[in-house]
């Protein structure tokens, strides 16, 4: 290995006293390939196994906590015992790994998907005209506050290591705390203190279950996106409110969902800086921060770490390219790392057909696809 690139591989120790073995993330993934009731399919098995070794922490994708929140065909469960046996087997492949294994837990307010909730109502924070979601009731937020505590029992018993609480993406819990899709005039909306009243309570919820187990070591992180466009969307001043809040809960990490580790702030803070330095500095050391965005080649990944930025690199659409990133980057061989799909190699990377479908379809937030220069990233 050259050099150069020992730093990403020195252990990080977790403030309950977990290493993490180096600063390699696998960004959680959804890959549209579970079975309609949740349960691992043999695609899914495919694409986890033998992708992750090297990484010090596993993020598995996006794992749903109530029925109606369902915002992906393929989508992983964490509802009740019935998931116990795939959650097992998921929280094993990654650990076998060699990864420490965190279990994404979501729900997809009013971006879940009508087909796909069996005739269940859509709910969100505030009713959604878009999408048809209808608001929320209070005994129904306590409800999912107890669905995501409940999720989290699962993947304890499932053997995962940890639980990362999906705020990002404009999903239920970004909803919440969002001015644009949160309207809520009670307890739950309004000042910036009652749109973050739902995430906290989550965090709190998740960390009782925790406590319940006395085990300490299981590690609790939070994921949200720092900004959203539109007048009332989030701007970094809100995220900063969140990051102020969610410092002084007993969590292990922060994760940031970015599409580019560089973009800068957009409102609401010094728009000549990265959102990137600006969270960051605003944590100022209280937790680790797990940073994303592009980063393809080991040089890429090397020169983001090392802007101090982030404590923890994740990395996605990277890996759906390259399962072997970590030894090449470990064997010297970092120049063979695929910036690109090749269409005709389909086999070597072992992606869903779903979710390979989608790629050659050159949807923006898949992998770049060879010899097409037409390639663009969100730009949220
Ligand atoms: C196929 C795919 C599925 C994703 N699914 C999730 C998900 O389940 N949860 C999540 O928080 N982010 C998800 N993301 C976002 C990634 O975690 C990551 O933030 C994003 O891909 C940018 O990192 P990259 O440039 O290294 O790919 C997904 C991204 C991709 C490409």
């Amino acid at each position: 290995m050259s050099l150069k690139y020992a730093p990403l591989f020195e252990p990080y120790v977790l403030n309950n006293g977990v290493s993490i073995k180096n600063r390699f993330t696998v960004a959680p993934m959804t890959h549209f390939a579970s079975h309609e009731d949740g349960s691992i399919s043999e695609e899914e098995r495919r694409f986890l196994t033998d992708r992750f070794e090297g990484f010090g922490l596993f993020i598995a994708a996006a794992t749903l906590v109530s029925a109606e929140g369902k915002a992906f065909v393929g989508q992983p469960e964490a509802i009740g015992e019935k998931d116990l046996p795939s959650l097992s087997e998921v929280a094993r492949i990654a650990k076998s790994q060699g990864a420490t294994a965190i279990l994404q837990i979501h729900h997809g307010g009013h971006q879940s998907i009508p087909s796909l909730l069996n005739g269940r109502e859509m709910v969100a924070p505030s009713a959604d005209e878009k999408s048809g979601a209808r608001a929320l009731s209070e005994a129904e937020i306590h409800g999912l506050i107890a669905a995501f505590a409940r999720a989290t029992h699962l993947a304890i018993q499932a053997g995962f290591d940890g639980v990362e609480i999906h705020g990002a993406n404009n999903y239920l819990i970004q909803q919440f705390v969002s001015a644009q899709s949160n309207r809520r005039e009670d307890d739950w909306g309004g000042s910036m203190e009652k749109r973050l009243r739902f995430s906290l309570a989550v965090v709190d919820a998740v960390n009782e279950v925790k406590k319940s187990y006395g085990d300490d070591k299981f590690i609790v992180g939070y994921r949200f996106s720092p900004e959203e466009p539109g007048e009332k969307g989030l701007t970094m001043q809100d995220t900063f409110a969140l990051i102020d809040a969610l410092v002084q809960k007993p969590l292990q990490y922060l994760h940031v969902s970015l599409w580019d580790f560089y973009k800068k702030a957009r409102r609401g803070a010094e728009t000549s800086m990265a959102r990137m330095q600006l969270m960051h500095e605003r944590i100022n050391g209280k937790l680790p921060l797990i940073g994303v965005g592009n980063l393809f080649t080991a040089d890429q990944i090397l020169e983001a770490y090392l802007t101090g930025w982030a404590e923890f690199i994740a990395l996605g659409k990277t890996v759906m390219m390259n399962p072997d990133l970590i030894r090449l980057i470990s064997s010297g061989q970092e120049a063979r790392i695929v910036t690109a799909v090749d269409p005709a190699k389909e086999d070597r990377y072992r992606i869903p057909d779903n979710l390979w479908r989608q790629n050659m379809q050159r949807l923006s937030y898949l992998p770049p696809v060879k010899d097409d220069d037409s390639w663009q990233s969100p730009d949220i």
